[in-house]
Parts: C-alpha cells; structure tokens; sequence
C-alpha cells in the first residue's frame, strides 16, 4: 500500500499559484516578506554591529555616550514610523481579501459557474454538485473534486468555480495551496470559495484544520479537467450505477449488509449519507480520502478492517467472510 506515490512530485507551493485568488495571496505574501524582510535585516545588522564593535566595552575613564531618554522627536519617530508600516499593510491585505472574497453571486459576464456544495465530514469529503451554468445537477460524489479549465481568451468559455463550503460535524479546513486560500468549513454555516483556472491537472491539497485523528490523512484531490473531458466525466456521474448481473451475488451481499445504512449507491436500496456515495466509486483513482491507490487488493484490505488502514475512522469492520469480500469487492468494481 503506497503512499508515497500519491504525492511524489506533486506540487504544494502557494509559490506557484493557477488561479487569481492563489495569484493575489502570492503578491501579497512577496510584499509582506519583503517590508518583514527590510527590517529584520535593519534591527539585526545594527544589533550584530554593536555587538562586534562594542564587545571590549569603554576604555577606562571613557566618558558616558550621550543620554536621549525623553527626547520627543524620536520617541514620535519611532511610534510613528512602525504605525505607518502597519496601516501600509492593513491597506494591503484589505485589498487582497477584497480580491479573493468574490461575490458568489456576480460571476464574470458571459461565464459559466460551476457550484459544487463542499461538505466536510470526519475524515473524507462530500461534494454536491448544484449547478453548471444554470443547468441543475444534484448528484454526489466524494473526495476527488473535477472542475473544467476556463478559456480566458474567449468569454463564453470560462468557468469560475464557486464552492460552498459546510460541515457535517466538527471544523474542518480547505486548502488547495495552488488554487486558493484556506476557508473553513463550520458546522451550522455556509462559507464560500471561489477559484477559476486554465492550467489543467491535478492539485492536491488537504484539510487544514485539527479535525481529530484522521485529520492529517483528510487529503484534497482537485482535477482540473479539459472542457471536453470534464463534458464526459459529467455526463457519466449523472448515470445511475452499472447494475451487472454477473456480480449479483456481491450486490446481494452489500445490500444485505450495514454497508447500506452509510452508503448511497444510485438506483439501489443503499441510501445512506453518513459515509461516501459509491455509485460512481470505481471512476475514482484513490480511497479513503486520497489516502491509498484504488486498487481491488487496497479495497479489499480497506473493507477488511478499515481501522488497520485508516485508525480512528468510522468505518468499523464487519467480520465479512474471505468469499463476500471477494464479492463485496467485484461488486463495487463494476460501479463505474
Ligand atoms: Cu478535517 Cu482536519
């Protein structure tokens, strides 16, 4: 079961940013480093220098160096100089949360906005897709966000993405450093996010708020598809699940087990919400949460005793035989 291979060589930086909201954090990061950088190197060069010039202290009836306790002009200049750098600043960041807290509902003109429902759950992620452009979705799936690339040079084509974010338990935080800025997700309101990208890819990002054990393996996975590509990848979420005959009996044993009482699965008596929708799970590249690949042996381990893979998750195990695992994971790898 590798981990590893999930991040290597993925990029985290919110150096290097895709989108606006990600490009004006940068900006406004650069700024601050460099006013905080001016004076750490200015209060720090000046102490250094004492330090060196004045280690041997004052040769023997050396005269006392000139006393400015109370000296007016300088108690002002260095109250005011300090307050200045701070209002500059405040000025700054005001504008940069201006830029990125973009009225959800003034899209670009001409654009067509993507609305996806975000909901944070111990340890994995929901995402309701509301709406593409006007046109009413309503499906759900978990943990592997898709997004469509904007074309910037034509205006019909770009594709803002607007989330709302909430919670199904405790705080939670998304990150997705090259896309956009941190927003939490609070249980009992509604935060917004928006980003709006060109750069196809994957980018990976992950909860950024202690949500209990599993927060640190609470990963993002955002891919931002081709327009064409994403056309497809729509078309086949909104299809009901595969019903294959020839996996009859894992469908049997799934649907008779409490698998049911967590898990939705499209078209089927399996309606619950409290865990991940798996009508489309075998479209996905990971599970639990961007943690391990999807493969059928990690399935099949995963299933057989979620806590072994993933401690502390609600996923209890269920003492399935070796043969209804087999099924159990058959049937579920059909669900495309
Ligand atoms: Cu969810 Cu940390």
């Amino acid at each position: 079961m590798s981990i590893g291979c999930l991040w290597a060589a993925e990029n985290l930086s919110i150096f290097d940013p895709v989108s606006k909201p990600a490009e004006s954090i940068r900006t406004l990061t650069y700024f601050l480093l460099a006013v905080t950088g001016v004076i750490f190197v200015l209060v720090e060069g000046i102490l250094v220098y004492n330090v060196f010039r004045f280690r041997h202290g004052p040769p023997d009836g050396a005269a006392e160096p000139p006393q400015v306790y109370g000296s007016n002009p300088i108690e002002i200049a260095w109250t005011a100089a300090p307050g200045l750098i701070v209002f500059i600043m405040a000025l700054v960041i005001a504008r940069t949360l201006w830029e990125v807290n973009v009225d959800p509902h003034t899209p670009p003109k001409d654009s067509r906005p993507l609305r996806v429902t975000v909901i944070g759950h111990q340890w994995w992620w929901e995402y309701v897709y509301e709406s593409d452009g006007g046109r009413k979705l309503g499906f759900t799936t978990a943990n592997e966000l898709h997004v469509p690339a904007s074309n910037f040079s034509k205006p019909g084509e770009r594709r803002p993405v607007y989330l709302t974010l909430q919670s199904a338990d405790v705080c939670h935080s998304f990150w997705v450093p090259r896309l956009a800025g941190k927003m939490d997700l609070i249980p009992g309101r509604s935060n917004t996010l928006w980003f709006e990208t060109d750069q196809t890819g994957l980018y990976l990002g992950q909860c950024a708020e202690f949500c209990g054990a599993q927060h640190a393996k609470m990963l993002l996975r955002v891919y931002v598809d081709a327009p064409e590509k994403f056309e497809g990848w729509l078309k086949d979420q909104e299809k009901p699940a595969v019903d294959d005959p020839a996996v009859s009996k894992g469908k049997n044993a799934f649907l008779s087990r409490s698998c049911v009482n967590c898990h939705r699965v499209d078209g089927t008596s399996a309606r619950g919400t409290y865990g991940p929708d798996l009508t489309h799970l075998w479209s996905r590249q990971t599970l639990a949460s961007g943690m391990i690949l999807k493969t059928r042996a990690n399935l099949r381990d995963w299933i057989a005793d979620p806590q072994k893979v993933k401690p502390g998750c609600l996923m209890p195990a269920f003492g399935l035989s070796a043969d209804e695992l087999d099924w159990i994971v058959d049937y579920l790898a059909t669900l495309r």
